[in-house]
């Protein structure tokens, strides 16, 4: 494989696809406000252009996909489009990022088409605090659509919870015990002060260190596992053998170690999740541009790119959300439901 790499001399091989912008929840910490501006259909990238650039970035080291959103299983017909990823050659690993809402509909057909993994957002276990977090009341589907999963051989599931002071921060221990009820390994995220983050404030985030503090209290100790790659979740274990993460992303960034570029669904890349330029790949697929064109951008962009955009917040001064609805509604590309958490 041509090893392709950046200032930092970090490789290119994790790429997460948005499918769509558009989701069917609205959870605080990333889509808060009541109106946004959605990406023109017209621009959304056909499931052959997404395989085509699939190929391309396949053959400059890509190896690992996620699927993402918005809420990905409200694409249309998002089975064929994982079948026709899963057919890339050098793509050995295929995932998916949903809030699971619609997971009781589609977990066989994702399955049968190739899908290996999916993580499901999971942020609360009481009805009342998904419907204040979310604005939907979909706690029981999100439930049910995790138990779908099961029953259809997602066997490895991870669960996602974006942990944010005074609002799901006591149910730490009870998240985490569901997740072992289920089989499922937890991870818990430090809320980011990532576009579409309007809300963000400093003292909303729990740190992994009071994280680990209120699991010590609650389970005794807890031990830290070595680390295999360079995936953003630290991993730990309580002394009766379960196992959960922690994304320390605000109080301990991993831009030293990160692999990972995203496509939003109308084809512009990015190669961080705080970059505000990215690469308009459609242009370039919708101007008969060759493979070899396109994979000469990419590369290219690569080999330039030196964001630490993590590291950089964290040297800000007073902090405060990224940006201001205003730009968000300018620039949608800014928010993190499109360019995919
Ligand atoms: P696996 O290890 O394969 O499960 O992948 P993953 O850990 O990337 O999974 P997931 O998509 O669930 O990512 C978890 C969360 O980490 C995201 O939803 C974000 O909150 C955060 N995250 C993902 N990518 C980045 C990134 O590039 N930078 C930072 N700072 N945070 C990220
Ligand atoms: N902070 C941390 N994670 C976020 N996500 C979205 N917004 C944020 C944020 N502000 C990630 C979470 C969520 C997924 C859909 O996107 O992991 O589960
Ligand atoms: Fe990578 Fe940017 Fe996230 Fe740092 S902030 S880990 S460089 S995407």
């Amino acid at each position: 494989m041509p090893s392709l790499l950046d200032r930092y001399g970090r490789p290119l091989r994790n790429l997460r696809l948005s499918v769509t912008d558009r989701c069917n929840l609205r959870c605080q910490y990333c889509m808060p406000e009541e109106e946004y501006t959605w990406l023109p259909k017209g621009n959304v990238l056909t499931f052959e252009e997404i395989q085509r650039l699939v190929a391309v970035f396949a053959s400059l080291g890509v190896d690992k996909v996620r699927v993402t959103g918005g809420e990905p299983l409200l694409r249309q017909d998002l089975p064929a489009l994982v079948r026709m990823i899963a057919n890339v050659p050098g793509i050995s690993e295929l995932a998916m990022t949903t809030n699971g809402v619609l997971l009781r509909e589609h977990a066989v057909a994702l399955r049968q088409a190739g899908m290996q993994r999916v993580t499901v957002s999971l942020d609360t276990l009481d009805a009342q605090t998904f419907r204040m977090l979310s604005r939907r009341d979909d706690l029981p589907r999100t439930l049910d659509g995790l138990a779908a999963a099961r029953e259809a051989g997602f066997t490895d599931l991870k669960l996602d919870t974006v942990v944010i002071a005074g609002l799901n921060d006591h149910e730490v221990p009870s998240l985490l015990d569901y997740a072992r009820s289920i089989g499922a390994e937890l991870r818990f995220i430090e809320y980011m002060d990532v576009g579409g983050a309007t809300q963000w404030r400093m003292d909303r985030v729990v740190s992994r260190a009071t994280m680990k503090e209120r699991l010590q209290a609650h389970f005794g100790p807890i031990r830290a596992l070595p680390r295999t790659d360079s995936a953003p979740a630290e991993r730990f274990q309580l002394s009766c053998g379960t196992t959960f993460g922690i994304i320390a992303s605000v109080t301990q960034p991993f831009c030293a170690s990160c692999d990972r570029a995203r496509l939003t669904a109308d084809g512009m890349w990015f190669l961080c999740l705080y970059a505000v330029k990215g690469t308009d790949l459609r242009e370039l697929l919708r101007n008969d541009a060759s493979d070899a064109e396109i994979a000469g951008a990419i590369a290219a962009a690569w080999r330039a790119r030196g964001d630490r955009g993590a590291e950089e917040r964290a040297r800000t001064p007073d902090r405060q959300a990224l940006a201001p609805q205003s730009s968000l509604r300018q620039n949608p590309h800014l928010e993190m439901h499109t360019r995919g958490g």
